[in-house]
């Protein structure tokens, strides 16, 4: 049988007329296997064919080298109808099929050569043994992460196999874990070599090996009932409650209570577990399933999964299908706290990086900084000391601006050659650096990192052949991993090659990246403007304190509030890029955030720093945060007194002349800065800065920490009753 996702073949067996059944995963158009409806299909039409031939032995592997099998087909189950009457029997015809698989009268072993996720796993687990390659990197459970849970078997077989606690693990964490240690835990039997059956042989190489055992009497046919040990600790009421209450607890520090699938898969396994009927079993799982299958959070989670395999196809189709396996020459001017971060970042992941800045003293800390760095990425076992050590010599320091030199050694390297800036948020200040990088180099792009200003304000004045070689790429927090996405922002004469610079940088700084439209602040800063104006409004009003308000929107699910993420951007920078964006947009009239950082700024303090102690909205001591700083209070009332007398002198009595406004509840804090994103992230689809919604969701959440729980699209439809209760109270 040769079919779209599936290959069948016949092998000679031990004994004559019973040979040994090949039945290949193998995706013809994608070189993943996932398990979607073909696929369901024609592993029914291979059970229906192998059973004919009554094999000795029944193995089920892939073809593709670095997929097992990824799981199910998110498209389908997020397209799932939510009436779990419309969606039960899909689900039930997986079950079904599975059954089928570990109730043939034969012995089955699962070749996991490589990924082997979600369904893939389920399918194994139907399996009676399971081999996995040496290599294989990742096999588990990871639906709770869609906000779904295993809804074919997996959570009543692998709790079944190899006992409650060690599945919950897997299952309500969505962990996953490398070959070795799924042979710890006796969910595979064994790691062989070379599992993948490769295209071009004739036959599987592991064929040999599993004959042998065949023959040896160690692979027999062992009936569904006696598959699995009954010897697992989690038998009595007692060892149930007491798991149930560990796992809850630990889902409670993971989750802060902002995920109902952790919960619900912890109370689906148990329930499961309790019984030993099968059937029943599976039945109580498609209940759990289909209830989160129709939450808000699996729709989100699902709708983001989805936008990032978008996202990612956009820049292959830019890369014509090819990767890009060029070596990157980064030249990185402005040795502050976003270009040493992002410097050694592209560096750690192996550009040749050099570092320049008009401070000496920054340089000096630069070197510093970057070999703090390195050290603590060797101190968590993520690179060896010969790494560390090699990446660090692929550094540079310069107090010289030789662009000239460092185009010619790319070149040399046949390199992509690229000077990228993070020097402070000063138009006039990034002209004069594009004026010289441009007459210095004829081939290296120009990567602006700024936060505000629109690629077409920097090509202003420059010829064509210039304006093609300019491209933006902007990074939120490079250290520290917590922000996996940065913008591209082509502008508006952008070549293919500086394009292709671009997501090259973010390939080597392992971040997705999401083309945006060009304007000012493009989409997030844009987006998190009125948000942090909000936060600050409230705060000059007096309507919640900073802690309150960081508080309320950590209760929504955001990991920190607007004030704490002002403090990590750093005061000054927040500021600059604030009056740059409204600058940008002509917005006039009083900006709270504006006055109330740039009184925070009079008296010296910065927002979080690094090294030793610094003050922002909150107390700050080696980058982690203390206690809300005590004086905000008193700053507020001065600068809303400030404020208040500008309202006055230009409009008469304005909002803020009254005393003080009485402080606000917890849900109208979160309304108004929900509302604030929301009411931002229409006007950018609106002008089209954002392209489409599931650029908004992803930059919102990976960038801003909105709830990935609730994303913008889901928002959306909600938006509209939010805001008639807002209209309601005012
Ligand atoms: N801080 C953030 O969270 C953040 C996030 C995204 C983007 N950005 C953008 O990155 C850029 C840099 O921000 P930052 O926070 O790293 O600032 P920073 O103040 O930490 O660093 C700026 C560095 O540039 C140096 N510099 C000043 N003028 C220079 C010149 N003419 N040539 C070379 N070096 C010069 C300074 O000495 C300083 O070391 C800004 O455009 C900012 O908007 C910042």
């Amino acid at each position: 049988m040769d079919g779209e996702r599936i290959q069948v073949a016949f092998f000679e067996g031990v004994a004559a007329d019973h040979p040994i059944a090949v039945l290949a995963l193998y995706n013809k158009e994608k070189d993943v296997n996932i398990f979607d409806k073909t696929l369901g299909q024609e592993v029914q039409q291979a059970v229906d064919l192998i059973q004919k031939r009554e094999p000795a032995l029944v193995v089920v592997c892939s073809r593709h080298a670095a997929s097992f099998c990824h799981g199910a087909d998110i498209k389908a189950q997020a397209a799932l109808p939510l009436a779990s009457t419309a969606a039960r029997p899909m689900v039930e015809e997986i079950k079904d099929l599975l059954n089928q698989i570990e109730n043939l009268p034969y012995p089955t072993v699962c070749c996991i050569n490589a990924t082997c996720l979600g369904g893939g796993l389920e399918l194994a687990l139907s399996c009676t043994y399971r081999f996995a390659d040496v290599t294989c990197r990742a096999i588990g459970l990871p639906e709770v992460q869609l906000g779904i849970l295993p809804g074919a078997g997996g959570c009543v077989r692998l709790p079944r196999l190899i006992g409650l606690t060690p599945a919950l693990e897997l299952i309500v964490a969505g962990k996953t874990v490398k070959a070795k240690k799924a042979q710890s835990l006796k969910l595979v039997h064994g790691t062989l070599e070379h599992l993948t059956w490769a295209r071009d042989a004739s036959e599987p190489p592991f064929l040999a090996q599993l004959r042998n055992k065949l023959q040896r009497g160690q692979l027999r046919h062992v009936p569904a009932a006696s598959k699995f040990p009954s010897h697992l600790f989690g038998q009595t009421w007692l060892e149930q409650q007491l798991i149930y209450t560990v796992t809850k607890r630990t889902i409670d520090a993971k989750t802060h209570r902002h995920f109902i699938a952790p919960y619900v898969a912890l109370e689906t396994v148990l329930k499961c577990w309790g019984t030993s009927s099968l059937a029943q079993a599976l039945a109580w799982e498609t209940d759990g399933y289909l209830q989160l299958a129709a939450t808000a959070e699996a729709r989100s989670l699902m709708g983001l999964f989805l936008a990032k395999s978008s996202i990612k196809a956009r820049s292959t189709a830019i890369r014509h299908g090819q990767p890009d396996t060029r070596p990157l020459f980064a030249f990185v001017v402005g040795a502050g706290w976003m270009g040493v971060g992002i410097g050694q970042k592209l560096a750690r992941h192996g550009a040749t990086v050099r570092f320049f800045d008009v401070d000496k003293e920054m340089i000096d800390r630069a070197q510093t900084r970057v070999s703090r760095l390195f050290t603590g990425l060797v101190n968590k076992h993520r690179m060896s000391k010969v790494e560390a050590q090699e990446r660090m010599e692929a550094i540079s320091y310069t107090t010289e601006k030789d662009f000239a030199a460092f185009e010619q050694q790319a070149q040399a390297a046949g390199a992509i050659s690229v000077v990228l800036e993070a020097i402070p948020e000063d138009m006039a200040l990034k002209h004069k650096l594009i004026h010289e990088v441009m007459s210095a180099t004829k081939n290296t792009t120009f990567v602006s990192n700024t936060s505000s200003i629109p690629m077409a304000k920097l090509c202003e004045g420059l010829p064509v052949a210039e304006q093609a070689r300019i491209v933006g790429v902007h990074y939120f927090h490079p250290e520290h991993d917590v922000t996996p996405v940065v913008e591209i922002i082509p502008g508006p004469e952008s070549n293919h090659e500086s394009r292709l610079s671009a997501l090259r940088i973010a390939d080597l700084s392992n971040k997705l990246p999401v083309t945006v439209g060009d304007g000012p602040a493009f989409i997030l800063n844009r987006i998190a403007s009125p948000f942090y104006t909000m936060a600050a409004y409230l705060l000059v009003t007096g309507a919640a304190s900073q802690e309150r308000i960081d508080k309320v929107m950590q209760r929504q699910g955001f990991p920190a509030g607007p004030f704490a993420i002002l403090d990590g951007i750093g005061l000054k920078t927040a500021r600059m890029v604030g009056q740059s964006i409204q600058g940008l947009t002509g917005e006039t009239g009083a900006n709270a955030a504006q006055a109330l950082l740039g009184a925070m700024l009079d008296r010296g303090w910065t927002g979080r720093s690094f090294q030793g102690e610094s003050t922002g909205f909150y107390a700050w001591k080696e980058g982690k945060q203390g206690e809300a700083n005590p004086e905000m209070k008193a700053v507020s009332q001065i600068v809303r007194s400030r404020l208040a007398a500008e309202e006055d002198a230009q409009h008469g009595q304005g909002v803020l002349h009254s005393k003080r406004v009485n402080p606000i509840s917890d849900a109208d804090v979160s309304d108004a800065l929900i509302l604030s994103i929301l009411n931002e992230a229409c006007r950018a689809l609106d002008e089209g800065v954002a392209k489409e919604p599931m650029d908004v969701d992803m930059l919102v959440t990976a960038g801003l920490g909105f709830p990935p729980q609730q994303a913008l699209a889901v928002l959306l439809a909600a938006v509209l009753p939010l805001a008639c209760h807002l209209w309601a109270k005012l």
